[in-house]
């Protein structure tokens, strides 16, 4: 072996086992991971990826302000910033919040490295181990992540195709307190849901509200998709109706490109401040080159025309998705019909398994993400998340055809072999781009 390889056999085992903290059990990489390798081979079409599609970019724009920026401004965005964010670009943000009602003062905002950063911050500010954060059900795989990292113990809401029930969210409440546990908040993603692909109703926002300001419960408003709906205005934000007791995170990674990787939050005051110690603890800053780009964007492009061009896009794949789907699934397979987004949630016939199939499905040269993936309880075995934000419509035409074809030979199989046996069992997993 050449001298400057490392040696193989010596990286195998981690040595360091013993000495990891606790918080690290749940940072795994699934064997959903190494097929996610196979799936991103060309011939598999893969409906597992959730990675905005970026291709309708206007890069020339892009480019020329970036060069722009480092000409002219160079000797700040290649400095240190303010761990609150850039003062321009929070005043920004408080423009683009106001498309979904939400009255804000730069003040209030905390800009973050994605959005993710902010559920990490608001996560680290509020849990101590043992908390309870209560999340819908199936939730976002990263901020579970997140949540397991923080080892908080998460309790799943039950969800219909208007989002979250409020009565489940109301009993939730009362069952983990009689308990004796702590709740710290809930966790909701209330437009166009990655991954389930439902939308909370006006409706039940209220009621929602309603029961999270009785129970002086704090709501988490995770809203990367928010602009990107199908049809009409974009929903209300429920922060909008609620300054004290709802903490707004919001992002450019959908709307606009998630290699900047800017997002932020929006807080009571109180915790504002204690979001930007955190901030300044995890980074100093977030990056001023990231966020003077994405602020001269905003000014110089009508970023909102771009928004509109990425609602069909996505909107074309989502009728393709859903028109295929029709056509081709086996009676008993059901799925929701999203607004807006990049996700379809489907629920395969009773006796299958989405993670035991994946394999078969990968040799048939297709990828979905079994639902398990979004549960921190085990469930969602029965369940599967399709994306499609990427192929081109074709290609999801085929993959679904792909997808239903292996579902009823499984089908077939379990007709003569029996079902499954239940219990996948938990299915965690290091959130990751190839999963968000
Ligand atoms: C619901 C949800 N929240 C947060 C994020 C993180 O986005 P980012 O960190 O790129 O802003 C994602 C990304 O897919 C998401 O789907």
């Amino acid at each position: 072996m050449s001298a400057d390889l490392p040696d193989v056999r010596q990286t195998r085992l981690d040595n360091y086992v013993d000495r990891y903290a606790a918080r690290t059990k749940g940072m795994t990489a699934s064997e959903i991971r190494a097929l996610f390798s196979v799936a991103s081979r060309p011939e598999v079409v893969s409906l597992a990826g959730g990675m905005p599609n970026i291709a309708g970019l206007p890069l020339d724009v892009v480019g020329s302000a970036v060069r722009d920026l480092v000409v002219d401004n160079g000797a700040v965005a290649m400095q240190y910033g303010s761990g609150q964010g850039d003062p321009r670009l929070r005043d920004q943000i408080c423009d683009v919040m106001r498309l979904e009602g939400i009255e804000a003062h730069p003040d209030d905002v905390v800009v973050t490295v994605g959005s993710q950063q902010a559920v990490d911050l608001v996560t680290r500010v509020f849990c101590d181990p043992g908390d309870v954060v209560i999340c819908e059900a199936p939730s976002y795989v990263g901020a579970l992540g997140v949540f397991r990292a923080y080892q908080c113990e998460v309790v799943h809401v039950a969800m219909d195709d208007d989002g979250v029930q409020p009565e489940a969210l109301e009993q939730a409440i009362q069952d983990v307190r009689a308990a004796g546990k702590k709740i710290k908040f809930f966790y909701t993603i209330p437009n166009f849901h990655n991954p389930a692909g439902v939308s909370l109703s006006a409706e039940r926002r209220h009621k929602v509200l309603e029961i999270c300001a009785r129970a002086d419960l704090l709501v988490l408003e995770d809203n990367p998709y928010g602009l990107l709906g199908f049809e009409g205005d974009p929903y209300r934000a429920l922060r909008a109706d609620n300054r004290e007791g709802v903490i707004y995170l919001g992002s450019f990674s959908k709307t606009f490109a998630p290699g900047f990787r800017v997002g932020w939050a929006v807080a009571p005051h109180a915790v504002r401040e204690k979001l930007v110690l955190a901030q300044e603890s995890a980074t100093l800053c977030p990056p001023v080159f990231s966020q003077l780009a994405v602020s001269s964007y905003l000014s110089r492009h009508d970023w909102l025309g771009q928004v509109k061009q990425f609602q069909e896009m996505y909107r074309e794949r989502r009728d393709a998705m859903l028109a295929a789907l029709a056509e081709k699934m086996p009676a008993a397979t059901t799925w929701t019909r999203p607004g807006g987004g990049f996700y379809v949630w489907l629920t395969l016939p009773e006796s299958l398994d989405a993670k035991a199939m994946l394999p078969r499905a990968v040799t048939a040269r297709v990828a979905y993400v079994p639902g398990t993936a979004f549960f921190a309880d085990g469930f969602g075995s029965q369940c599967m998340r399709l994306s499609y934000c990427h192929p081109t419509p074709e290609r999801i035409t085929e993959g679904v055809a792909r997808l239903a074809a292996v579902i009823n030979e499984e089908l077939e199989l379990r007709q003569t072999f029996g079902p499954l046996k239940p219990g996948a069992g938990r299915d965690y997993d290091a959130p990751g781009p190839e999963l968000s």
